[in-house]
């Protein structure tokens, strides 16, 4: 099936830990994590989130990067090659690509506007303007359709610019410059942030949170919120692994990946909360915490100009590195069970995410696709609750299609791969053999009841189950 004669290859394990770190870090770590922690009382909620890393997220991470190393192929292929032509299980690598569409099409909408502040901030457009004036841009933009179109179609043409170079030229080599540049500019704002009054505040909140705000509710937002943030459920790891060696090591590679991921977000919480923190304001504002109050609280200092560009230039940065692999997903599907060539493949499924994603750019006004769409989506999600065009896209992405994907997979490999095929492929090149039944016990007993935990929750039943066995 496979139209090309060798499949790619990354150049060195380490830039396959660059791109795969490079596809885990993103929004989800520097906008949503900080946002969901402070959200959930800080301490107590991080330390299950890092608990949901290491029972869920690690082992999940190890089986998509097996999955992907022994067949050497994208995700449908791989759940082909390793059970039998035409098998149901091949549903999971579908949702997948599907899952690749929907996410990215939203995903770049957002990503614009970090780029959209970039310039702001590059040119100088908090200068001298008020806080209610600075927080005011961020409405501004969110209902200027044109402005998020414009966005919405450079974030885009960037990425197809860099899949379209391939694995080694492309992904490989964008990541290895990225994600050292990431870390640099997150440890420049730490050290900035550090000299702040909130930073003791800061890590008081972070580090010794209140038990008493964490909520079961917020025990499952950690498990969900650590899928999306691994790149976890849809197959990008799969297609990753598809390009390392035969011999390379799972384990290590899963366990540096999921580090690097974690400490990103922690380093983000270090960086936002004691900016927010030393300006009074509020922890849990959503989308606004990082459009909004990074502004405000970096006009108040001195240089505000350089700190702000390098602040949302970092946030293009990490949404670039992981939208390659939301592209990645669909592009190799294209090229390994199509025949297509990459630049086809490329050009055609960035070009249709593009247009997937004009609703989601539109959603933020009145229109169709906005409060329209929100009111008629009332009948689904109940009154005052209805979801404009880019929540619903986020919703059944995060809510159904991840966690779904991901139970396919810890499935898959936990009861239908060859016993023997999993335990080689587990200890090859590794020197933690040791640890096989570890994880093949969590993905066949934990990993199961701990997704159907997320997805009861998804739809509704879960919060009731808690209830009535009183810890609702
Ligand atoms: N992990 C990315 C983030 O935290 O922003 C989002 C993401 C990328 C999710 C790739 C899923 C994926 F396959």
């Amino acid at each position: 099936m496979s139209a090309t004669p060798e499949r790619a290859h990354w150049k060195s394990r380490f830039g396959f830990i660059l791109a795969a770190a490079g596809s885990a870090v993103g929004l989800g770590n520097i906008w949503k994590f900080p946002y969901i922690t402070g959200e959930n009382g800080g301490g107590w909620f991080v330390l299950i989130y890092l608990a949901c890393i290491l029972l869920v997220g690690l082992p999940i991470m190890m089986a998509e990067i097996f999955i992907g190393r022994t067949a050497q192929k994208s995700p449908v292929g791989a759940f082909r090659d390793l059970s039998t032509p035409k098998s149901p299980w091949m549903l999971v690598g579908w949702l997948g690509v599907a899952a690749g569409f929907v996410i990215l099409s939203y995903y770049s909408v957002v990503a614009g506007w970090a780029m959209h502040y970039t310039y702001l901030s590059a040119t100088d457009a908090f200068a001298g303007k008020s806080p209610e004036q600075i927080s005011s841009i961020f409405g501004e933009l969110y209902t200027n359709t044109s402005l998020n179109l414009f966005w919405h179609g450079m974030f885009m043409l960037v990425t197809i610019g860099v899949v379209i170079g391939g694995v080694q030229q492309g992904v490989e080599r964008c990541s290895k410059i990225l994600m050292p540049a990431l870390f640099l500019m997150m440890l420049i704002l730490f050290g900035r942030a550090m000299t702040t009054d909130g930073f003791g505040q800061a890590f008081d909140f972070i580090f010794r949170g209140h038990a008493e705000k964490l909520t079961a509710a917020g025990v499952l937002e950690a498990l969900g919120h650590a899928f999306f943030t691994l790149s976890l459920g849809m197959g990008a790891m799969i297609t990753y692994g598809s390009y390392l060696q035969k011999d390379d090591d799972v384990v290590s590679t899963s366990v540096t990946i999921s580090v690097l991921d974690t400490l990103i977000a922690l380093l983000a919480c270090m960086v936002l909360f004691p900016i927010t923190f030393s300006h009074g304001m509020e922890p849990a504002a959503g989308p606004g915490l990082v459009f909004k109050n990074i502004p405000v609280a970096l006009s108040q200092m001195p240089g505000t100009t350089f700190w702000a560009t390098i602040f949302f230039a970092l946030i293009v940065f990490a949404a670039l590195t992981s939208a390659i692999s939301l592209l990645e997903v669909a592009v190799s599907y294209f090229i390994d069970e199509k025949g297509w060539s990459r630049s086809k493949s490329t050009v055609v499924c960035g070009l249709a995410i593009a247009l997937l994603g004009i609703p989601s750019a539109m959603s933020g006004g009145t229109g169709i696709f906005g409060e329209q769409f929100a009111k008629a989506t009332e009948v689904i999600f109940g009154e005052g609750n209805g979801k404009n065009w880019f929540d619903l896209f986020d919703y059944l992405a995060s809510n159904w299609m991840l966690p779904l994907g991901g139970l396919g997979i810890a499935m898959f490999v936990a009861w239908r791969v060859g016993p023997e095929a999993r335990e080689r492929g587990f200890k090859a090149g590794s020197k933690f053999g040791s640890l096989y039944w570890g994880w093949v016990a969590l993905l066949r007993f934990l990993v199961p009841i701990g997704v159907v935990a997320v997805f009861l929750n998804a739809i509704g039943v879960m919060p009731r189950i808690l209830q009535v066995i009183g810890l609702g």
